[in-house]
């Protein structure tokens, strides 16, 4: 088979490293892919938000399966547009990714199918949005509606806040069109954890679950990233909690979504947070995340690109996934000053040491190759992947890994995993 991914990070390196390993694949491209990825996949110079041009170029190259790995090609409807030229896409549909896309259409959904969420306002006036927070009595947080790259979300710690976070969003429009309108929902006490899905708009497989590690420094301090690393599985996620996000988040969201008109195909992931042992939705993403695709897939024991093939074809039900046992451990490593302005171009040490230490996998998130040097090229450089029969044994690999690489200014946290070996107390 021939199979193309869509995006260039380091979910896309992890996703082009795990489909590459089948035997059922012949051949991998990666578009645009990056300068790590072209290691293993052929990297294709196009721009994945040209969704005609892409689908042009996936059925010259009689691709057999096409994954999507960001969130705003499958917004912007590249898999409608496969599906309308018969190629096989893995995916959610434009009307379907909706639920990542909007998040009013979100908590609507949630709210229409009693799926357990924070409670909330939306507004699409400003004024009607200021005079409703002026009168709050308890904390909450400001959603952009749309995309903000994950910057839309505002934590209000008081009334003043939240209406600043207003005037930021929908009258300064600091998140252009995202902006029209927000939600405003109560602020929720508790652990977070990441739940991914395959489904096929009927049959819903969980993967092993992960915890994102948001803010950039140790201890949860400082401004959100992109994700600063990842582990899985997470403690917090019990055999019975996992039954219970299946039976109360996960399938009645994929069955209230085909009952909408959109019925869901791909990823899935749900953002959870654990309020008393209970979960409840903070948002879902319409597609693998990042960093936790860097953690899950090295556990996935099954090849994937049978699971992938049954989604298309909507015949989950067939298929069973096996998952390794242990743990994985992400550690990003960050440019300077990133998640703020950032240099690139720094030259990257070591990176050939990790290739002959055991239990490591090197993603990369943002690097380039010159005159024979693996430069950076992001804010999100590289994700250092630990394995371990537990948890405390993959962060000892993972940071073993991250000791033997080095660029001017890198930084990353030195907690990842930390909060997981608390949990197990
Ligand atoms: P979202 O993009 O909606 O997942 O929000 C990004 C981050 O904001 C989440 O990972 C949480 O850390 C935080 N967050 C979102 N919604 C809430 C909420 N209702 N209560 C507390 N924290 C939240
Ligand atoms: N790890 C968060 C995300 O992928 O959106």
């Amino acid at each position: 088979m021939k199979i193309l991914v869509i995006g260039s990070g380091g979910r896309e390196h992890a996703l082009v490293w795990k489909i590459g390993a089948s035997p059922l694949v012949s051949k991998i491209y990666c578009l645009p892919g990056s300068a790590g990825i072209a290691k293993t996949a052929e990297c294709v110079a196009l721009d994945p938000l040209d969704i005609t041009q892409v689908a042009d170029w996936a059925y010259q190259h009689r691709i057999d399966l096409t994954v999507v790995g960001p969130e705003l090609p499958l917004t912007l409807g590249i898999v409608d547009e496969f599906q309308t030229r018969g190629l096989a896409i893995f995916g959610a549909t434009k009307k379907a990714a909706r639920i990542e896309g909007s998040k009013v259409f979100c908590k609507e959904l949630l709210r229409k199918y009693n799926i357990p969420t924070a409670d909330y306002r939306s507004f699409s006036e400003p004024q009607a949005a200021k005079d409703y927070v002026r009168q709050l009595t308890k904390p909450v947080v400001v959603k952009a509606d749309g995309l903000a790259a994950g910057k839309g979300v505002i934590i209000c710690k008081d009334n003043a806040a939240a209406e600043q976070a207003v005037t930021l969003i929908m009258e300064e429009r600091a998140f252009g069109a995202a902006g029209e309108r927000i939600i405003v929902e109560d602020c929720l006490v508790g652990d977070e954890a990441s739940f991914l899905v395959f489904t096929d708009g009927e049959t819903v497989l969980p993967m092993v679950s992960a915890q994102d590690h948001k803010p950039v420094y140790d201890g949860d301090q400082g401004p959100n990233t992109g994700g600063m690393g990842a582990y899985s599985p997470t403690p917090l996620v019990t055999p019975e909690l996992t039954e219970r996000i299946m039976q109360q988040v996960m399938l009645p969201t994929v069955k209230g979504l085909a009952r909408e008109g959109c019925p869901y195909k791909g990823v899935l992931y749900a953002g959870i947070m654990l309020v008393d042992g209970k979960p409840y939705v903070l948002e879902f993403n319409a597609r693998f995340g990042d960093p936790e695709t860097q953690v899950i897939l090295p556990l996935m024991d099954s090849d994937i690109v049978p699971v992938m093939q049954a989604v298309v074809a909507e015949r989950l039900a067939e298929v069973n996934i096996k998952w390794k046992p242990g743990a994985a451990v992400c550690v990003t490593l960050a440019s300077g000053g990133y998640p703020g302005s950032y240099q690139k171009g720094q030259v990257i040490k070591g990176l050939n040491k990790l290739q002959s230490m055991d239990n490591i996998l090197l993603f990369h998130a943002g690097t380039n190759y010159k005159n024979g040097s693996w430069i950076t090229n992001g804010g999100r450089v590289l994700g250092v992947v630990g394995y371990g029969l537990d948890i405390p044994a993959a962060i000892e690999c993972a940071y073993k890994g991250v000791s033997n690489v080095n660029f001017e200014q890198m930084h990353c946290r030195t907690d990842i995993g930390k909060k997981a070996v608390n949990y197990l107390g």
